[in-house]
């Protein structure tokens, strides 16, 4: 199945569809969005303590895989300083 995702970056108003492919399931957000070149602000490299990987508000994206997220939010990915 083929899937995908559509980032909106709250600061710029610009929306990006990133293609999601099966081996990028099980990655996690934060990984994934940084290897698409979506420089998403992480200080503690996901370890869940810096905090500053929020995506759609109060979701740490170092915390939820690609496939989790799908389930749970649906395609659209919110970051407030992109
Ligand atoms: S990268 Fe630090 S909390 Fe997610």
């Amino acid at each position: 199945m083929q899937h995908s995702l559509k980032l909106h970056g709250k600061a710029s108003g610009k929306e990006s569809i990133i293609e999601v492919l099966e081996q990028d399931l099980q990655k996690t957000m934060l990984e994934f969005l940084t290897e698409k070149s979506f420089p998403i602000a992480s200080s503690c490299r996901g370890e869940g303590a810096c905090q500053r990987c929020m995506i759609n508000d109060d979701q740490l994206s170092c915390f939820i895989t690609v496939e989790q997220f799908l389930k749970q939010y649906g395609q659209d990915v919110f970051v407030d300083y992109l």
